[in-house]
């Protein structure tokens, strides 16, 4: 099996012998990574490559991805460096709506990415059964970022998929080296790569950290139905015009941990353009405030919604108060860090 369109994906009932057959083989990593929100996004119009260009505050957020990565295969193959760079690349995860198989998905994309900069890999030959040897790269993803919500699940196990096996295969590649990488992958990949608080500029993939003091707590609120980013940025372009509007605000609450002035300064230009595809979104934000938010933002291009509040206790009391109206509601903090190796 190797990294075809389904090729290598067990169904969720099958999880459990995929684990044993993981932690039996040998070393494996398991990195935690967490979602990531945009407390700003402008939009300052659309690239030469078709691409918008942003002006973004990224943070990310505790909910948490965690993707294990491990070497299967006939004994002593898995390690012999000849054949490793022949191994086959597969997914194993449980079986979850939307959540793209084989190399459609961003961590398998990233796996065959790293392997072919690192040098780990001859990806002609991991693409091609009949050239594959006995080893493989097996990956095992188990879900807590909303899929397609806007919360950048899909980069941060990219992201997580470039740390651990960073880690298993030796790579030795620098996060700068990982960071770039990532970019080719999708323009959230270098900031869910880094983790913590950044502007972002360009296709948001150009980051730089910023300041960021305190706590900051929300409830998330995932919608019924997803939303796909390309279509969000397509109702950008047929509803919206490219926005002059800076970070400052955004950037002066995060140092000064004012969560009062964060929630009057949170901003998305890709909202309206949402909220066009999307008009129930935007009587949801108008409830969340209602019910208390001090500030409520669309999460990237949605449609996941995100209602700050002062403290925690408020953020479980608000979400107690608006439960009824999502699919899922969750408390949640940030900043939430990076991605993090935890074990095997
Ligand atoms: O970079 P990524 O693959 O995550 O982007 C998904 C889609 O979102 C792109 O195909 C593009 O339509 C849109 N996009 C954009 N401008 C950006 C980021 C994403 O138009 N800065």
């Amino acid at each position: 099996m190797g990294t075809g369109e389904g090729g290598g994906q067990r169904a969720g009932s099958e999880s459990t012998p995929v684990t044993r057959e993981i932690a039996a083989d040998g070393p494996c990593v398991t990195v935690r990574v967490p979602a990531k929100v945009n407390l700003f996004l402008a939009v300052r119009g659309v690239r030469d490559d078709g691409y918008h260009e942003l002006v973004t505050v990224m943070q990310t957020v505790s909910l948490y991805d965690r993707l294990r990565v491990a070497v299967v295969g006939p004994p002593g193959q898995g390690h012999h460096p000849a054949s490793r760079r022949r191994m086959g690349v597969e997914l194993w995860k449980d079986a979850i709506d939307g959540l793209p198989g084989g190399e459609r998905n961003l961590a398998v994309q990233a796996a065959l990415a790293l392997g072919e900069a690192a040098g780990v890999l001859d990806v002609s030959a991991v693409r091609d059964a009949a050239a594959r040897s006995g080893a493989r790269t097996v990956i095992d993803l188990d879900k807590g970022i909303p899929i397609a919500g806007g919360m950048a699940g899909g980069s941060a196990d990219a992201a997580a998929a470039l740390t651990a096996l960073n880690r298993l295969w030796g790579c030795e590649l620098s996060k700068d080296d990982l960071r770039e990488v990532g970019a080719g992958l999708g323009s959230d990949v270098p900031f869910c790569v880094v983790g913590g608080t950044a502007l972002g500029t360009g296709r948001g993939s150009a980051i730089a950290q910023v300041l960021c003091r305190g706590t900051f707590h929300w409830v998330v609120c995932q919608a019924e139905e997803p939303l796909s980013t390309a279509d969000v940025y397509g109702s950008w372009d047929e509803h919206c015009k490219p926005s002059e509007i800076e970070p400052d605000a955004v950037l002066h609450a995060l140092r000064t941990e004012d969560a009062v002035a964060l929630g009057a300064a949170l901003h998305n230009d890709l909202e309206a353009a949402a909220f066009a595809l999307r008009p129930e979104l935007e009587d949801h934000k108008k409830a969340l405030l209602d019910a208390g938010a001090v500030g409520a933002v669309l999460s990237g291009s949605g449609p996941t919604l995100l209602a700050l509040t002062e403290d925690e206790p408020s953020a479980r009391a608000l979400a107690e108060r608006v439960a009824d109206q999502f699919r899922a509601v969750t408390v949640a903090r940030s900043p939430a860090g990076g991605p993090e190796v935890v074990s095997c």
